[in-house]
């Protein structure tokens, strides 16, 4: 039997799947936290959300390919405080703008960042750390996910404060470049907590410290970097639900509430609280809050990064 669809109804958004671009590889930080949150999405919505991992330049190539798509509520994309902060100073011919290019929805997640190293490189803890990267930063190597990735302007950050200028390794996500740094074939990362956790659990890399005032419940063994003697090192990323500008605010607001409803959801808190991140309160997952925090992100990191060319 075919059920009656009354025309009021089947006007309602959303009537078929969703893609949500995701500007890394699968298996990283942004695809583990949106494939968290758009499944339980999904069944709010009563739709799929399909992802879609779109690669490059540092998550640039598939945010300028999402601001470009059509407005209407069926492609999204998980943006951070790379591609919607950090590459506006990195890239002066950036293709889309985050703050005229985009709806903000909602901030799904927080992430602290760790100082993460292959299991065998030599320093023990993060002290010997800093004198080993300063005595061979011109050997060593920092492996991130392209040029205004987390990853990257973290790690620019770490070396901007040692006065170092260690080589990069560009990966197309940290997913890729956390399993180059599990075979050893890199030295170091600065990657979000969502990524590490797995890793220090199972003993396959280390972890020297997470860059935030207090330990995470998830590594209670890790030290904080001001205890592990860097406290000027301090890193947070976040990770955030975006659509095209124009998408409109009645599709905004169902997509807004069905993400909070996810983060609401037990299951989802548990798995997003196992990996470390941070869930954001009421106040922080409205879209007006998400556009207030783009706004001052790009403030904060315009004068602290240079364009990469
Ligand atoms: C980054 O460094 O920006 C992220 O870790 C990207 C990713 O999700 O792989």
């Amino acid at each position: 039997l075919c059920a009656f669809v009354a025309p009021s109804q089947a006007q309602t958004y959303p009537t078929r799947g969703i893609t949500m671009i995701v500007p890394f590889a699968a298996g990283g930080p942004t695809d583990v936290i949106s494939r968290i949150v758009t499944a339980h999405m999904a069944q709010t919505l009563g739709q799929s959300i399909v992802i879609e991992n779109v690669v490059g330049a540092g998550g640039t190539t598939a945010t300028a390919r999402a601001a470009r798509a059509a407005n209407d509520g069926y492609t999204l994309i998980t943006g951070h405080m790379g591609t919607h902060a950090a590459s506006v100073p990195l890239y002066p011919k950036l293709a889309y703008h985050p703050e005229k290019d985009f709806e903000p929805i909602a901030l799904l997640a927080g992430t602290p960042i760790l100082i993460l190293a292959r299991k065998d490189f030599p320093p023990k803890d993060l002290k010997e750390f800093v004198a080993y990267v300063k005595a061979n930063a011109e050997k060593v190597n920092a492996a991130h996910a392209g040029v205004g990735s987390v990853s990257h302007v973290s790690c620019e950050l770490l070396h901007s404060i040692l006065d170092i200028k260690p080589v990069g390794v560009p990966f197309n996500g940290t997913g890729p470049a956390m399993n180059a740094l599990v075979a050893g074939q890199v030295d170091y990362m600065c990657d979000q907590i969502v990524n590490a956790v797995p890793q220090i659990n199972a003993g396959t890399i280390k972890a020297y410290a997470i860059a935030t005032v207090e330990r995470n419940p998830s590594l209670p063994n890790v030290p904080t970097t001001t205890e592990a003697g860097l406290p000027a090192f301090q890193a947070q990323a976040w990770n955030a639900m975006f659509a095209p500008k124009g998408t409109s605010p009645a599709v905004v607001a169902s997509l807004n509430a069905a993400a909070v409803k996810a983060l609401d959801d037990g299951t989802v808190r548990k798995r997003l609280l196992e990996l470390g991140s941070v869930i954001p309160g009421p106040a922080d997952r409205t879209p007006e809050a998400l556009a207030t925090l783009v706004k001052n992100e790009i403030a904060k990191w315009t004068p602290v990064l240079k364009p990469a060319s």
